[in-house]
């Protein structure tokens, strides 16, 4: 299988932290791009319309995106139900922390974007405060979930979201007011998968 993947992408982390727990991280080729909104990549455009990463292209040839479809393309084949509970409430919330913390690199990610990206003079600060409320009513959120030890899809996307703000956002110290939050990314950021997957 091949990866199209860059090492500061929190959504092809998550994919890459999912492919390291399931035993599957050998049998996939990292192929890193560089791309932006305004910088595509026609290889990588043969195979996802979209032009985004990651993109995972199977022993098949079939190409699959986005990072949820992928994460479950590996448990599936890792023999299904081992980063998503198959059923119950377990799956349940499981999938919504993964969505809520895929709003979280999404919103960061635009943040990024418009100001590194956008011209000064077409900057809109009020849209950035926007989507900054996006990210901590999430992170609030979050912190009221108290999340424990299970490191299921919805961990790994959350710490993965985290450690995206830790690398763009450092200044945000959303840590101040989310002590369960910072408690729990310290100690899970010692797992292996997600040391072995740190941005540079
Ligand atoms: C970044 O460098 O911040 C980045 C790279 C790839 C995808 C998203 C963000």
């Amino acid at each position: 299988m091949q990866l199209y993947t860059n090492p500061n992408s929190p959504f092809a982390r998550k994919v890459r932290v999912s492919a390291l727990e399931l035993g599957l991280a050998d049998r996939i080729e990292n192929l890193e791009v560089t791309l932006s909104p305004i910088n595509p990549h026609a290889a990588l455009g043969q195979h996802n319309p979209l032009e985004k990463i990651p993109a995972l292209i199977t022993d098949d040839g079939e190409a699959l995106y986005d990072s949820p479809v992928i994460c479950e393309y590996l448990d599936a084949l890792a023999g299904g139900g081992r980063l998503i509970p198959t059923a119950g409430a377990a799956r349940w919330m499981a999938l919504r922390r993964q969505a809520l913390a895929d709003g979280i690199m999404d919103a960061a990610v635009l943040v990024r974007y418009e100001t590194v990206l956008r011209p000064a003079t077409l900057r809109w600060p009020e849209w950035r405060e926007g989507q900054w409320h996006k990210i901590h009513t999430a992170l609030d959120a979050l912190e009221r979930e108290q999340l424990g030890e299970t490191f299921d899809i919805g961990a790994i996307a959350v710490a993965c979201a985290l450690g995206y703000l830790d690398l763009r956002f450092a200044e945000s110290a959303w840590r101040a007011q989310r002590p369960q939050l910072a408690g729990w990314l310290d100690r899970i950021t010692e797992r292996e998968s997600l040391r072995a997957t740190r941005p540079v």
